[in-house]
């Protein structure tokens, strides 16, 4: 069936399928999150590498639909979902409508679909911030658009519903924005607040709590963390607006309505960077030389009382691992020497966090070599590019650990344990590098 002809039979029928909309949210059509406001989103349950990032349970791109006298869609999906948008939409209303169309973010998840929404519905305005016009004529070169700027505390009626808008540039891109419908209290925070995991549930209060935290943990560690001191600007703008959402409707995951105030502080808690008693040893290991004095690095660790968890390059994804550092106060990282440097998983990982700019954290480098050894003192420059407290020089170790080698693993973890100990006690030693 035509797209056309399928809108036109699902306008048709639309009360009956609006009947059957799930108030609970347990569904995967539309979902009435408030009085005439619709979630109208889809779920990608495949996806499994966003952009480097590791979904193991895919992700949602999620669109809201208000019925006012201006209706308003607010958000895209990425391009190959945006049949299901519209046939998500016509269960509420013919997508052709919509008056208004809200961009609040231009990344190709929620944009793609963007161009050919806009030939179907012909909006009277597609409202986004000044960088959101510029960043969406760079991408689809459509100046002819019925753009209408909009800028930070600026409010727009849509009837008995108004919405307002603020500018969050750099959260994470640009042209970030979030819109807050104000009579219903529900601001739309476009990534900000998200994860990307497809559940058919919609609301926190119908999913396991840990496991949410968990994404929400992963997500703000792989796309925020960069941006931690924006985040609390942002936290404290919400609250000097007088804002106090009674739902928070990110672009993924979601909504948060009954523990919005354990999101908020998470991010409060996250962008501060705090720290918890634990390191991580990351290594990647050629004939198992480096494993071995990474599991004597964990028992020094252990010896001092300090939580360790152990990643293989092998077996672990750089996504999973930033969401360990994310809280970690020590990381310990070696490699085995390969071409006069370090391994090729290694340099993925340190570049992948060094773009994500960690802080706060107490280190160490280590590695086992056969002739030259250079990834060792390279792993040692990276850290401290990203401002990691060093512990020493780095260790290396000539081939296969002798006891005397494990010896000097297991007191580097001490060190480092001591170290991490002491900054978090207030005390400040003098580096050592
Ligand atoms: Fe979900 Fe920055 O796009």
């Amino acid at each position: 069936m035509g797209l056309k002809m399928k809108i036109t039979v699902d306008v048709v029928n639309f009360r009956v399928r609006a009947a059957q909309i799930l108030e609970k949210g347990v569904s995967m059509g539309p979902v009435r999150i408030k009085d005439n406001v619709y979630w109208v989103g889809v779920l990608d349950w495949d996806i499994r590498d966003f952009h480097g990032y590791s979904t193991p349970k895919g992700t949602t791109y999620n669109s809201y639909l208000v019925i006012d006298e201006k209706i308003t869609l607010f958000d895209g999906v990425k391009k190959p979902f945006k049949n299901d948008l519209l046939e998500s939409i016509a269960q509420i209303v013919d997508p052709r409508k919509i008056d208004y169309l809200v961009v609040n973010h231009v990344e190709m998840d929620h944009s793609g679909s963007i161009p050919e929404i806009v030939e179907l519905i012909q909006p009277q305005k597609v409202l986004c911030s000044p960088m959101g016009k510029k960043a969406l004529i760079d991408h689809f070169n459509r100046e002819d658009w019925p753009f209408e700027v909009v800028e930070t505390g600026q409010t727009l009626k849509l009837g008995k519903k108004s919405v307002s808008f603020f500018e969050t540039r750099m959260l994470h891109w640009p042209d970030s924005m979030m819109s807050y419908l104000n009579e219903d209290k529900i601001l739309i925070s476009s990534d900000a607040f998200g994860e990307h995991w497809a559940t058919s549930e919609r609301f926190d209060d119908q999913v396991d709590s840990g496991e949410l935290f968990g994404h929400a943990a992963k997500y703000y560690a792989n796309i925020l963390l960069l941006y931690s001191p924006l985040v609390q600007k942002l936290i404290a703008k919400l609250a000097q607006a007088g804002i106090e959402p009674s739902m928070i409707a990110p672009d993924h995951g979601v909504i948060w309505r009954r523990d919005i105030a354990g999101i908020i502080s998470a991010y409060a808690r996250w962008s501060k960077q705090e720290s918890l008693r634990k390191a991580l040893v990351i290594y990647d290991t050629m004939w198992q030389a480096t494993a071995s004095m990474a599991e004597a690095v964990g028992e020094g660790l252990k010896r001092e009382g300090f939580d360790f968890k152990l990643f293989n390059l092998k077996f672990n994804h750089r996504s999973d691992i930033m969401t360990e550092v994310l809280d970690a106060s020590a990381l310990i990282i070696g490699s085995a020497t390969i071409n006069n440097g370090m391994m090729p998983a290694m340099a993925d990982l340190l570049t992948y966090m060094k773009g994500l700019k960690p802080h706060g954290k107490v280190g160490a480098a280590f590695g086992s070599y056969g002739w030259s050894g250079e990834a060792v003192k390279q792993i040692a420059d990276w850290m401290r590019e990203i401002n990691i407290h060093m512990v020493g020089d780095g260790l290396r170790v000539k081939f296969t650990p002798k006891k005397q080698d494990l010896e000097n693993c297991i007191e580097l973890g001490r060190q480092v344990a001591r170290e991490a100990l002491a900054r978090e006690a207030g005390i400040s030693t003098p580096k050592t590098d």
